[in-house]
C-alpha cells in the first residue's frame, strides 16, 4: 500500500525512516526478544533509551545545564493546568496572578484553565482581528507582579507564529511551543519553561515534553498530584510512575533522525523552503487566499481559503483522491489548512502546490 502525504495538524506525519526502524524493532528490540512496549521502564535497556532521548534533545536544542527535561503525561493541554499548579504554590490565592497573551484557540484554552488557579491578566490579544497576527511587544500590558508570562509561539489552528521571543525581564517566560518545537533553533535560556505536546514534531500523542529552569522547581501548590509535580518528576527522571515508554522511544528515534538531517538549523532551512513554496503560490493566486498577516505566518501550519466556500468539498475530495489528506481547516477558521511539520518531505509540499494549481485551473 502506498503512503499518502498527510497534512494533519496532529497527530501528524512522522519521518518514514523512523516508522521503518520502529517496525523492524517491534518484535525484538536490540536482541532482547521483546518489544520496547513490553519492557520494564526500570530495565537497563529502557533506561538507556530514555537517557539517549534526553541527551539528544539537549544537544538538538542546546539546552543549558540548569534546565530539566521532563517527559510527562497528559499532552500539552494537561500542562495548561499543570503549569499554574507548579508555579504558583508559594502564593496565596489572592496574590496569585499570571500574564497571558491571547493569540488564538490554544491560548484561549490555556487562559481558561489558568483561571481555575489564579487571576489572569490578558496582556495582549489579537482577537480584534480574528487571531490573524502576533501582537507586537510594545502593545503588551505586562503586570510586574505576575508569577509568569505565558504565550503560544505557534497557533496551530490560526497559523500564526512568533518569529521573535518576548522580553519579560525578571518575570519567567512560559511558552507553548507544541506545533513548532524543533522546527527552528531556539534560545532556551530566554525561557523559564518551554512545553510541547509530542504529536506534531516529536512522536506519538499523549506525551508532553517540559523544559524547565531549575529555580522554578519546588513551588508547587500542595494539591498538585505527584505525577504532575515538576520537582518530584525531575528528581525521579520522569519516572515517579510508569512513563509513556513507547512514546519516549519514538521521540528518541525522531531526535536521532533530526540529528542525521543536520539538526534544527538544517531543518529550519528546509522548513523555510517548504513554507516559501506554498506561500509564494498563495500570494500570486487570486483563487486562494491566506488570512494571516505576512510577518506572522506560520512555517508549520498554513491555513488558506478558496475563492468560494462552495468549492471546499470538491477540493477535499479531489485532493484526497490525489493522495493528499487532512487538508480541511479547523472548524473555527474554515477553509483549508496544510500542516507541513519537519517530517513532511518537500515532495509533499510540491505535490500539494501542483494539485492546487491544477484545481485552480479547472475551477478558476
Ligand atoms: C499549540 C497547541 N497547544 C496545545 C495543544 C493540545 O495538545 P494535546 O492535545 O496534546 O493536549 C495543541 C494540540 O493540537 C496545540 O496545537
Amino acid at each position: 500500500m502506498a503512503r499518502v502525504f498527510n497534512f494533519s495538524a496532529g497527530p501528524a506525519v512522522l519521518p518514514e525512516a523512523v516508522l521503518v526502524q520502529a517496525a523492524q524493532e517491534m518484535l525484538d528490540y536490540g536482541g532482547t526478544g521483546t518489544s520496547v512496549m513490553e519492557m520494564s521502564h526500570r530495565s537497563k535497556t529502557f533506561i538507556d533509551i530514555h537517557a539517549r532521548a534526553e541527551s539528544d534533545l539537549r544537544e538538538l536544542l542546546a539546552i543549558p545545564k540548569n534546565y530539566k527535561v521532563l517527559f510527562m503525561h497528559g499532552g500539552a493541554a494537561g500542562q495548561f493546568g499543570i503549569i499554574p499548579m507548579n508555579l504558583l504554590g508559594g502564593l496565596n490565592a489572592n496574590e496569585a496572578r499570571a500574564d497571558y497573551v491571547n493569540t488564538g484557540q490554544w491560548s484561549k484554552k490555556a487562559i481558561s484553565e489558568a483561571k481555575k488557579f489564579c487571576k489572569v491578566n490578558v496582556a495582549a490579544s489579537s482577537e480584534d482581528q480574528n487571531f490573524t497576527y502576533a501582537p507586537v511587544q510594545s502593545t503588551w500590558k505586562l503586570d510586574p507582579n505576575a508569577a509568569y508570562v505565558h504565550y503560544t509561539s505557534n497557533e496551530t489552528i490560526g497559523g500564526v507564529e512568533f518569529n521573535w521571543i518576548p522580553e519579560t525581564g525578571a518575570v519567567p517566560l512560559v511558552v507553548d511551543a507544541s506545533s513548532h518545537i524543533l522546527s527552528r533553533p531556539l534560545d532556551v535560556s530566554r525561557f523559564g519553561l518551554i512545553y510541547a505536546g509530542a504529536q506534531k514534531n516529536i512522536g506519538p500523542a499523549g506525551m508532553a515534553i517540559v523544559i524547565v529552569r531549575d529555580d522554578l522547581l519546588g513551588n508547587a501548590m500542595p494539591i498538585t498530584p505527584e505525577v504532575f509535580n515538576y520537582k518530584v518528576q525531575a528528581e525521579a527522571d520522569s519516572m515517579i510512575n510508569t512513563p509513556s515508554t513507547y512514546s519516549i522511544y519514538m521521540a528518541g528515534l525522531v531526535f536521532q533522525w533530526l540529528k542525521k538531517q543536520g539538526g534544527v538549523a538544517a531543518m529550519e532551512k528546509v522548513n523555510i523552503a517548504k513554507a516559501k513554496l506554498i506561500y509564494d503560490y498563495l500570494d500570486q493566486s487570486e483563487f486562494y487566499q491566506s488570512p494571516v498577516n505576512r510577518e506572522d505566518r506560520s512555517r508549520m501550519n498554513v491555513p488558506f481559503r478558496l475563492r468560494s466556500e462552495a468549492l471546499d468539498g470538491a477540493f477535499l475530495k479531489e485532493s484526497k483522491a490525489a493522495g493528499l489528506i487532512e487538508l480541511k481547516g479547523h472548524r473555527s477558521v474554515g477553509g483549508m489548512r496544510a500542516s507541513i511539520y519537519n517530517a513532511m518531505p518537500v515532495e509533499g509540499v510540491q505535490a500539494l502546490v501542483a494539485f492546487m494549481r491544477d484545481f485552480e485551473k479547472r475551477q478558476g
